[in-house]
């Protein structure tokens, strides 16, 4: 057994070639240096990796990140031989990997990791729980365990209640999640996840975020996560591992990263989480849940929660007024507790795409800004409050940073 906090997968200078004659002049370029353009251009072969060395901790959550194209897909699979390799080893916990074949590699993938990828096929005409269950199917153990199994993944998703219901019934986050229950119901130690929650919306996909960080908490895996979003690997990853063009550029923590960049690269990739250029209005906006117009001030203001506040839209769903706690509190205990009197016009727009940087401003003001799209209509609620904590978390780990370089 592994103990924790020891490498559990490990990458030994792997190199992955594609094409007819991998091991030919193809790998003799790269041996001498050659990069990814120079060697397709001479060879007409493409280097998937080249000289790729990580170790993954048992236990933690390593984010491998990158463009498209730059080795992310390729270097996971070569963890469960989905890929033979070209040259290098690829261990996981004691067995070199690339040596398996046949029944004892399924084996091996059965039992020792889950995958979880971008399109997860269900399978339509089975029902959730049939899903989550479908490998320990494949693995013959019986219904009930099966069951049982699934039962318990599910509910770590959050979706035991759905257990009956058919697939297509769900959303897209939701199957998703379901994805995610059937890598776990078989409880492997590790979880290989490639751009698992890549196509959902940034809302849910935040909150899946959370959710598999609310989850890694209780079960402690050890999860190689692929993603091509710089936030996102530092959001979830204790370590980060950035490639180009099929090499590794850097492999630190999120703080390591984003303060001592190893390269020009990573430094440019930084420089924009830094200044909030890759954070977008949509990843951080609340779902703009609108006030009604024809409750009363006290209902309104019970309505806004814990919201700085909220919008009210008109027949067309555009926002036409703003009513915040602290003017509603005003209004209020004026004794007037009329609605109108307390909404103001004079609130903030933006659009989804629009990023951080370019609302910070505004959010200065510390009222909510509505987020509009191109017809007008309230799309999301955003509050400053959340900006200046996106940014400053950034700041903070600057700040502690120079700390401990000045100290
Ligand atoms: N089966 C394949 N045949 C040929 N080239 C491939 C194959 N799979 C991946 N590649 C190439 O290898 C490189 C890395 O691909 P991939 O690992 O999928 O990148 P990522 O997952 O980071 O987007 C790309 O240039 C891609 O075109
Ligand atoms: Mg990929």
């Amino acid at each position: 057994m592994v103990e924790q906090g020891e490498v559990i997968i490990q990458l030994e200078n792997v190199y992955k070639i594609f094409g007819p004659q991998p091991r030919g002049r193809a790998f003799d370029l790269v041996k001498a240096g050659y990069g990814k353009d120079a060697v397709l251009q001479r060879s007409g072969h493409v280097v998937g990796l080249n000289d790729v060395d990580f170790g993954v901790k048992k236990g933690e959550i390593f984010v491998v990140m990158g463009l498209s194209g730059s080795g992310k897909s390729t270097a996971i699979r070569t963890v469960n031989k989905l890929h033979d390799i070209t040259s290098g080893h690829v261990w996981v916990d004691g067995t070199d990997v690339q040596t398996l074949d046949g029944p004892e590699l399924q084996a091996f993938r059965r039992e020792k990791m889950g995958m979880v990828f971008q399109h997860f096929a269900l399978f339509p005409h089975r029902n959730v729980i049939d899903n989550v269950g479908y490998g320990l199917k494949i693995q013959k153990v019986d219904k009930t365990k099966r069951d049982e199994a699934s039962i318990k993944a599910l509910s770590l998703v959050g979706l035991e209640p759905y257990a009956f219901n058919a697939t297509q019934e769900l959303s897209g986050g939701m199957q998703q999640r379901v994805g995610l229950a059937r890598a776990l119901a078989a409880d492997p130690d590790i979880l290989l996840m490639d751009e698992a929650f890549s196509a959902l919306d940034p809302l849910i996909r935040r909150q899946m975020q959370d959710e598999m960080m609310d989850i890694q908490n209780e079960l402690h895996k050890t999860i190689l996560f692929i993603t091509h979003d710089l936030n996102e690997a530092l959001r979830i990853g204790d370590r980060v591992c950035i490639m180009k063009d099929g090499a590794v550029v850097q492999i630190g923590t999120p703080e390591e990263i984003l303060t001592k960049p190893a390269t020009g690269y990573v430094a440019e990739f930084v420089q924009d989480v830094d200044q909030g250029r890759v954070i977008e209005v949509r990843e951080i906006m609340k779902e703009p849940d609108p006030l009604q117009r024809n409750v009363s001030l006290t209902d309104a203001l019970v309505a806004i929660g814990d919201r700085a506040g909220k919008f009210v839209v008109d027949e067309n769903g555009r926002p036409t007024g703003l009513l915040t706690l602290s003017d509603g509190t005003r209004v209020a205990t004026l004794g007037s507790g009329d609605f109108a009197s307390a909404l103001r016009q004079d609130f903030d727009k933006t659009s989804p795409t629009a990023t951080l940087n370019e609302v910070y401003a505004a959010a200065g003001r510390g009222l909510p800004i509505a987020v509009v799209n191109e017809a007008g209509e309230l799309i999301g609620n955003l509050d400053p409050r959340h900006i200046m904590e996106e940014m400053g978390r950034v700041e903070s780990l600057i700040d502690m940073y120079e700390r401990e370089v000045f100290m």
